[in-house]
């Protein structure tokens, strides 16, 4: 079993602790997947894409760890931090069934690594957004580009990438997607 996908046991121990604690171990495992996916994509070209921009926390990280990148984001609303907002060439707001598919025209090419955080608090929702990036990523990604989110996004082309060292308890997923 890989990191990404935790026993039962540690599931239910998680709803033990705080919200404090579970928000602490999310933002850890976030920033540990990032920084992680930005390394494996260093020399691979094209931008980066943050699909669920919130209140922008991830998207700043990203930006900050790929300095060199575009980064695009991608939201139903706006209601990023003062200066954690893209400018307006690159953010695309509306729904993402709407706005991913016709995508590749406004970022001018495929990416080389694609943050999904669409996470909610119903299961059902989620599940089905997950299938539909599954399914909508792969023409916005290139062939060697990395997909990390917070939600499953199983595809016999990408394969699945350990976490790395130092994440904390919260399940997070990555995928390497197959050379072409
Ligand atoms: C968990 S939050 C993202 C948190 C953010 N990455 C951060 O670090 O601040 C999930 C975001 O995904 C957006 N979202 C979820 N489903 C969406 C959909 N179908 N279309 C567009 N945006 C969606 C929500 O509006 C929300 O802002």
């Amino acid at each position: 079993m890989t990191r990404g996908t935790p026993p039962m046991d540690a599931l239910r121990n998680r709803n033990n602790t705080s919200r404090l604690s579970r928000m602490i171990e999310r933002l850890v495992t976030q920033r540990v997947c990032l920084d992680h996916a930005a390394e494996l994509v260093r020399d691979l070209p094209g931008p980066a894409l943050e699909i669920g921009l919130g209140k922008g926390r991830t998207y700043d990280h990203l930006r900050r760890v790929m300095p060199e990148r575009e980064v695009f984001a991608f939201d139903r609303e706006l209601h990023a931090l003062p200066g954690c907002q893209p400018d307006e060439a690159h953010l695309v707001i509306g729904e993402l069934r709407q706005t991913l598919p016709e995508a590749l025209d406004r970022i001018g090419g495929r990416v080389a690594l694609i943050h999904a955080d669409i996470g909610s608090d119903d299961r059902a929702v989620d599940v089905a957004l997950a299938r539909f990036l599954a399914e909508t990523l792969p023409a916005l990604v290139r062939p060697g580009g990395v997909v990390l989110g917070d939600r499953v996004m199983p595809r016999a082309d990408w394969v699945p990438i350990p976490l790395p060292e130092g994440v904390g308890d919260w399940p997070y997923f990555m995928y390497q997607v197959l050379q072409s």
